[in-house]
């Protein structure tokens, strides 16, 4: 497996742009099954999260051409319904498949999705929705197999569940009632930007959706969808990260394609914490402004709560944590979206950290100077707060398993780079010579997205 190594201490400053968003691209990529016409997507990352979902694809019928960048879709074959455990597990996402197949085709067998690096993640909600539009779901040998030989009917459905909304729920929910007969109206529905972009899409395709971006949908189901082409939003995450690192460095750095509306709980904690991301370009298109971040020399510390859209992202979690480590002063982190996403908690202690951990809250001590040391990476975002820590750290910082890290940036380190981060890729087989590489099954068996 790849790691790197990351020469830390150094002032992060100059520009990059912002890549298009993995979580947006995987649900628009699903909605090629929901159409016979051609479905044209630009501004695709180029990640490994993207092309296992264009492989699940292509084994349920749809032509794919291209893998980032610009992507061409067409379904060429409506019978293929099975998507197997063999690409489910390397990317929960799969699941995002359901709602159009079951749309378009009246059947979907999906195996069923296990746990993840940071807990549990059911999918009851998923299933709940297709039931109430009229789907019949059994299970045999750990697949779900979700029916709808008559076709699905509009309904009122309450998503809610213990943590909130559900962001790929509501996605399937969306993609179902599009093609379903009469009104559905969804309750409790993600607000997410991702789910805006999916509704936006769909509608150029000839859905009426209405009310995306609020908790309240209104979908009255068409006979069928067809072509459109379609640009992808920029990454809130991925801007987020690129925005803490310019922080753990005292940086001064402009990102371009900022989603800064899609930011706005993120820029309150910024705020609060004494990262300044001034708004240069974009105060007329706010999902594709231009900021520049910069810091005051002594940060704050601050709390945070992770919430549904609108509320401080849950992906962002981990990236803040690292940031709060050099803050000056006691922060409280509570995760209320995964109680148990703090897998990066020992490897920041690992670099000196100060994190106190009970139940889903953790009382950051900053302060610290952080120290290079070999790390490894465990899930996506836990990752990238540790390539942050290596930046802010005195000395060298080796982050192992590095693959979590390419299923959501594309090439982290050469933007970095870019700004005046000095990260070298030791790549598989220079690692594997010395005995620390890693089996392909192990890296397999990693999903989270
Ligand atoms: N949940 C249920 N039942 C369900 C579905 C979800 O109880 O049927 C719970 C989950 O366990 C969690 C909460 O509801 O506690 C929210 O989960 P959600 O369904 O919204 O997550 P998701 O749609 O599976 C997407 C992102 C995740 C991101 C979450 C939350 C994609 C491809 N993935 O997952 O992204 O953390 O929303 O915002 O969009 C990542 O990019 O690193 C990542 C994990």
């Amino acid at each position: 497996m790849d790691s790197f190594r990351i020469h830390g201490g150094r002032r992060l400053a100059g520009r990059i742009q912002i890549e298009g968003s993995k979580n947006a691209t995987l649900p628009l990529m699903a909605a090629a099954l929901c159409t016979d016409g051609d479905l044209v997507l630009k501004n695709v990352p180029c990640l490994s999260d993207i092309s296992n979902m264009a492989r699940l694809l292509r084994e349920l019928g749809v032509e794919i051409d291209g893998d980032s960048g610009t992507m061409l879709m067409k379904v060429v074959d409506h019978n293929l319904v099975h998507c197997r455990y063999d690409i489910v597990k390397t990317m929960r996402a799969s699941i995002c498949v359901l709602g159009p197949m079951l749309a378009r085709r009246r059947r979907a067998v999906i195996a069923m999705p296990g746990g993840c690096a940071f807990g549990s993640r059911p999918i009851d909600l998923h299933l709940r929705g297709m039931q109430a539009l009229g789907a019949k779901i059994d299970f045999n040998g750990g697949d779900i197999i979700v029916t709808a030989p008559d076709g699905l009917k509009g309904t009122t459905i309450f998503l809610g569940g213990p943590f909130g909304s559900t962001v790929l729920g509501t996605a399937n929910v969306m993609c179902a009632a599009a093609l379903a007969k009469g009104r559905t109206i969804i309750e409790s529905a993600a607000c997410e930007p991702e789910v805006v972009d999916l509704a936006n899409l769909l509608n150029k395709m000839g859905a009426r959706i209405q009310g995306a971006g609020g908790p309240r949908l209104v979908i009255d189901g068409v006979e069928s969808l067809g072509s459109a082409t379609h640009t992808v939003i920029p990454d809130r995450i991925v801007a987020g990260t690129y925005a803490v690192a310019a922080a753990v460095t005292n940086g001064d750095v402009i990102l371009e394609e900022f989603p800064y509306d899609g930011m706005l709980a993120v820029i309150d904690r910024f705020n609060e914490i004494g990262v300044h991301v001034e708004l240069l370009e974009g105060a007329d298109d706010p999902m594709h402004a231009t900021v520049r971040v910069t810091s005051e020399r002594l940060l704050k510390p601050t709390h945070i709560t992770t919430q549904p859209h609108p509320g401080f992202p849950t992906d962002l979690q981990a990236q803040f944590m690292t940031l709060l480590c050099i803050a000056e002063g006691n922060s409280i982190i509570t995760e209320k979206i995964y109680p148990e996403r703090f897998m990066h908690v020992a490897e920041l202690s690992r670099m000196g950290a100060q994190i106190y951990r009970q139940g889903p809250t953790c009382v950051v001590a900053g302060g610290t100077q952080l120290r290079g040391a070999p790390v490894m990476a465990s899930d996506l975002r836990a990752s990238a707060s540790l390539v942050l820590a290596g930046l802010a750290a005195e000395g060298e910082t080796n982050v192992s398993r590095i693959y979590h890290l390419d299923r959501g940036y594309t090439k982290m380190e050469e933007q970095l780079n870019i700004l005046g981060a000095r990260i070298e890729r030791i790549s598989e087989s220079a690692t594997s010579k010395d005995g620390a590489g890693t089996t392909a099954n192990e890296a397999l068996s990693a999903a989270e997205s």
